[in-house]
């Protein structure tokens, strides 16, 4: 599929729940409010969307949240998602919390790589940002999926503390020790992200210069997402920098997001998109009587996600929507951003 500009949208990045099990300060801090279940697409919706989007030349889809192992299912999903034809890849964004509950189910379902959030190795502030322990958990969680053989990336988004260089530094060494990339990313003003001040990743890829002189490019593809990697002999991974604020990459934007709420979000920073949920529930009037706050999952969708009239619509949305896809971010302009969710019910 192609967009007013000429880009190729081959990768969809799904969010399957907006809760999350973690309150990370700049993401979903506590009180932040969650939409009752009855609003999340079923997992049969998301497959019917993956289906049309497929058809349309998505190619990736990234599965995200809030933090996508609290729901139910997720791993069966992710094996529907395998099963569509013209996916080629389907890879986890997680907290990393549950994974060594759910890896040996994500490996069996086919998944293609994990990206783990983690943004300290110190326990204290790992506490501090999270509101809770668990860096040990993260962390077995990273290693068991090193030894399955899963593509494993870190990402830690780059606030702006006192004794972040050593923090960073001690990131960074991750990739040293283990075959994964570590890809620091620079904190956008959206949702709680607003609150705090983006480092500039100019300043942090000089320090990593100055510890690392023998840094250079590294231009292998690593993913359909917009990280720009980096080698260190010596170092087992890459290390990758995702500088939305100061090395804007909104030229080759090669994607579009589905909200766990069914709208199908054309950038992160602008509300503009399609309602795809409306489309999926059109004429399915039983559905809010059966709906039931703690029953969600265990919904069927009453169609079949491959009905020709459904996917016919699908895709006549998703084409429209994409053709109005914003050439770029503004997030130098904050009061220009539409965009007013938060991170978790976006998915990153
Ligand atoms: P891989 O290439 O598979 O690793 O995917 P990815 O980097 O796209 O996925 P991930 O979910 O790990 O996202 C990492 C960070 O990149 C998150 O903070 C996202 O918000 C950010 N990101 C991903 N896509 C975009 C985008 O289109 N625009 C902006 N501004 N940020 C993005
Ligand atoms: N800016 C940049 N990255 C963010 N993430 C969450 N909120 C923001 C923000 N405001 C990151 C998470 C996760 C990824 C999906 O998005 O830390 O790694
Ligand atoms: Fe694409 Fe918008 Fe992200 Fe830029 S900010 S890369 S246009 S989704």
């Amino acid at each position: 599929m192609e967009d007013a500009y000429g880009r190729t949208i081959d990768y969809l990045r799904i969010s399957i729940t907006d809760r999350c099990n973690l309150r990370c300060k700049y993401c979903m801090p506590k009180g932040a409010c969650l939409v009752s279940r009855r609003e999340i697409l079923t997992l049969e919706e998301i497959q019917a969307a993956t289906i049309a989007a497929s058809s349309l030349g998505i190619r990736h889809i990234k599965v995200t949240g809030g933090e996508p192992l609290v729901r139910s299912g997720c791993c069966e999903l992710i094996r529907r998602l395998k099963s569509i034809p013209g996916i080629e890849k389907v890879t986890l964004t997680t907290n990393g919390i549950l994974l060594n509950r759910y890896l040996e189910a994500l490996d069996q379902a086919g998944i293609d790589g994990i990206n783990i959030s983690l943004d300290t190795l110190e326990p204290e502030r790992y506490r501090e940002i999270t509101g809770r322990d668990g860096l040990k958990e993260v962390l077995s969680g990273m290693e068991k999926a090193i030894l399955l053989g899963i593509p494993v990336k870190v990402n830690a988004v780059s606030i702006d503390w006192e004794g972040k260089g050593e923090d960073w530094m001690a990131l960074a060494r991750l990739a040293e020790r283990y075959p994964v990339d570590v890809r620091f990313i620079e904190m956008m003003p959206i949702g709680y992200g607003r609150d705090f001040k983006p480092f500039d990743h100019r300043e942090l890829f000089e320090g990593l210069r100055e510890a690392y002189p023998g840094l250079e490019a590294d231009e292998r593809v690593h993913g359909p997402g917009p990280a720009v990697y980096y080698r260190i002999p010596g170092f087992k991974g890459s290390i990758g920098l995702i500088s939305a604020m100061h090395g804007k990459f909104c030229g080759s934007c090669n994607r579009v997001r589905l909200t766990s709420q069914g709208y199908l979000k054309t950038c992160l920073c602008y509300e503009d998109g399609a309602d795809l949920r409306k489309v999926l529930r059109e004429g399915q009037e039983e559905f809010s009587d059966k709906c039931q706050e703690g029953e969600h999952w265990k919904w069927k969708y009453r169609d079949c996600p491959d009905d020709a009239g459904l996917q016919r619509r699908l895709r006549e949305t998703i084409v429209q929507a994409v053709k109005k896809k914003p050439a770029m971010h503004c997030f130098e302009q904050p009061d220009k951003i539409t965009e007013s969710r938060f991170m978790a019910a976006i998915g990153g």
